[in-house]
């Protein structure tokens, strides 16, 4: 976005992992009235509540978008809602009207209104066993196997399709697994490497749905939000790709990580119990290429493995003392 401008911004999902640590960094840029927190399912907390503008907005009903939107005269989306991976096996039927028709839903809104900018992320998810794992490149096999990554391929492909035919602003970022302290994920395959840092603290031992040479993409949350901020201010004309840069940081296997945290947790003790979701880490790359993003938009992580533990480590258990958690 160009700097100096100010948005009206409605965030679908806000309440969720990414969305409620996204909100406050988009009110602290433009100003508190001017972000609404879309709530469904997940209350918000008291944080995003006291702050600033909550409304109810379930994505897969076009007219509650539709509110809100012209209620708040919103230019701008950031489309957080979603059913993660491990959840959308769970149940697909669900996974695709919020993550189908819920896209869909918000890009005809934003059509009609002519929005500034939207922000629509798609996932590592959306590629597929075919895919190659190490170095995974920006331009590769699309063939995902899980009801998340098809709905992540096809919403990007959507995406794309209302930038070339209607001029729709769409921005978006495979983001990989994102690690966090403030709000739990949920349903995801990569959700081990945020419950193993709750665990290690609470009961010194952890037993992780993934082998342990499962290594996978990840990020910590302060490079989520970089990432995606720093996007969405970019000079469109700058933009070959739109809607589905690959984005990396750190990758790792749950073994290097709890390796990581013995060095603060001498004690902790991880056994590994794979369940379904190895199916589908097994089919997701381990590295990937994110040439892309850097050269198009300057895109650079600042946490690595070490970094992150640490910084996840310290404050965690400052939530913990203080009786957060
Ligand atoms: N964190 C997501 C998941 O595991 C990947 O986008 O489903």
């Amino acid at each position: 976005m160009p700097k100096n401008v100010m948005r009206r911004i409605l965030v679908t999902g806000a309440t969720g992992q990414i969305g409620s640590e996204l909100v406050p960094e988009l009110r602290r840029i433009n100003g508190d009235e001017n972000v609404i927190v879309g709530v469904h399912r997940r209350p918000p907390s008291d944080e995003l509540k006291d702050a600033g503008p909550c409304e109810k907005v379930d994505v897969t009903d076009r007219e509650s978008i539709e509110k809100v939107v012209d209620e708040y005269e919103i230019d701008t989306l950031y489309h957080m809602a979603a059913i993660l991976s491990a959840g959308g096996e769970k149940n697909p039927w669900l996974a695709w009207d919020v993550n189908m028709n819920g896209t869909y839903n918000i890009l005809e809104v934003a059509r009609e209104r002519s929005m500034a900018r939207v922000f629509i992320p798609s996932s590592i998810a959306a590629f597929g066993p075919e895919t190659p794992r190490d170095n995974t490149p920006q331009e590769t096999i699309l063939k995902p196997r899980t009801m998340y990554g098809l709905t992540k391929v096809a919403g990007e492909l959507l995406c794309n399709y209302y930038f070339e035919k209607f001029g729709l602003d769409v921005r978006g970022v495979r983001y990989p697994g994102i690690i966090s302290y403030k709000t739990p994920p949920g349903g995801g395959t990569t959700d081990y490497a945020v419950e193993i840092f709750y665990e290690a603290l609470k009961h010194k031992k952890y037993t992780c749905f993934l082998s342990e040479d499962s290594t996978l993409p990840m990020m910590y949350m302060p490079d989520c939000i970089k990432a995606t901020v720093d996007l969405m201010d970019a000079d469109l004309s700058k933009l070959k790709h739109h809607t589905d840069f690959n984005l990396a940081a750190i990758s790792f296997s749950p073994k290097e990580l709890a390796e990581e945290i013995k060095k603060h947790i001498p004690e902790l003790a991880v056994s590994y119990e794979p369940d379904s979701r190895q199916a589908i880490a097994d089919s997701w790359p381990k590295t990937i290429d994110d040439s892309a993003a850097r050269e198009e938009w300057g895109w650079r992580p600042s946490y690595d493995l070490a970094a992150m533990t640490e910084d996840m480590l310290k404050n965690l258990r400052i939530r913990y003392e203080t009786g957060q958690l």
